[in-house]
């Protein structure tokens, strides 16, 4: 069975005003989650993934905080009309940036709202383990700060353990390679985790990845769709797809992903954000086997089961069909 990746109304309990353009929402939710998710947020016709700042640790809200960006539909329809007693509706807490089971350390980089969900994590972290936790946060200049008063006191209550040091773009500049390996330093075997801008962790990645740290301890949050490759020639095997009654086989094409596929068959699937992040483009693999790029949205069993996501599942056998539920 697929588990729950439908929207549920939630109230908003409580607005908080971080900064100029940023605010948290708390909300009346009934959800679990884990330091690091987020939740998917449907208004004005479109979808949204916001992270968690709350730790379930913690903190007894489940506060998510947006920041107001350029163009940003949803963002700043919630920054202009979100009133504590509003309804919004969100899917459950997803999401794969989260704490591992480990002492190595914990080092984290972050841009601007991307201070989010490390708020999150740093929090859990300090809670629930004995690990030691630094975090490098770049921000515009000092009015762009969010969660200085807190970060700072969480610090002051771990001395030894927490240290968060703030870059103000306005005085230093953006955030260079050295400064991301000074700031690494002899911490390179930490789990190291990255939120923000993405010119930004693209910089903090390659940088982390030339001074030899491992992939797997690299964990990187990005909400924004890929740029897409354009997909390749045909190729030996097919792709069968089916929708609303519809049956469509159209062949493979090299870098496909199966909603393209699914697109180039003529049929009209299901999707939004294209990221992995909303499940809404989910089908189930009936035959053959197909590998997700991305998925921060189905579960260990649903995936065992054969769904998948579409917008990132590429086809690793020779024929896969795939069948859109109803
Ligand atoms: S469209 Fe959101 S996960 Fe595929």
């Amino acid at each position: 069975m697929a588990h729950d990746h439908g929207f549920h109304p939630v109230r908003v309990t409580r607005v908080i005003d971080e900064t100029a353009d940023a605010r948290t929402y708390a909300l009346d939710a009934p959800f679990s989650y884990r330091a690091g998710q987020f939740l998917t947020f449907k208004a004005c016709g479109t979808l949204r993934s916001y992270s968690m700042s709350s730790s379930p640790d913690t903190d007894t809200e489940l506060r998510t905080t947006v920041k107001r960006v350029p163009g940003g539909l949803v963002s700043n329809w919630m920054l202009d009309n979100l009133r504590p007693g509003d309804l919004v509706e969100v899917t459950r807490p997803a999401g794969a940036f989260c704490l591992r089971e480990t002492a190595a350390p914990l080092v984290a980089f972050c841009g601007g709202s991307g201070i989010t969900p490390i708020a999150s994590l740093v929090k859990s972290a300090l809670a629930t383990t004995e690990r030691r936790v630094r975090v490098l946060a770049a921000d515009r200049d000092g009015d762009s700060v969010i969660f200085g008063d807190e970060l700072a006191d969480l610090a002051g209550r771990h001395p030894g353990r927490f240290e968060i040091e703030r870059h103000l773009d306005a005085e230093r500049g953006l955030v260079t390679g050295d400064r991301v390996r000074a700031f690494t330093g002899a911490d390179q075997d930490a789990d190291f985790y990255i939120c923000g801008p993405a010119p930004f962790m693209d910089l903090v990645e390659s940088t982390l990845l030339s001074l030899g740290v491992e992939e797997g301890r690299i964990f990187i949050e990005r909400f924004a769709a890929a740029d897409e490759a354009p997909a390749g020639p045909e190729k030996e095997g097919t792709v069968t797809i089916s929708q609303g009654g519809k049956k469509k086989t159209v062949p493979q094409r090299a870098g496909e992903t199966l909603l393209q596929s699914a697109r180039r068959a003529g049929l009209v699937p299901p999707f939004s954000c294209e990221a992995g992040n909303c499940a809404t483009c989910m089908a189930q693999v009936t035959e053959g086997e197909a590998k997700m790029r991305v998925n921060n949205a189905l579960e260990d069993d649903e995936v065992a089961e054969g769904w998948v996501l579409t917008c990132q599942g590429e086809p690793t056998t020779e024929h896969v069909t795939v069948v859109y539920e109803d």
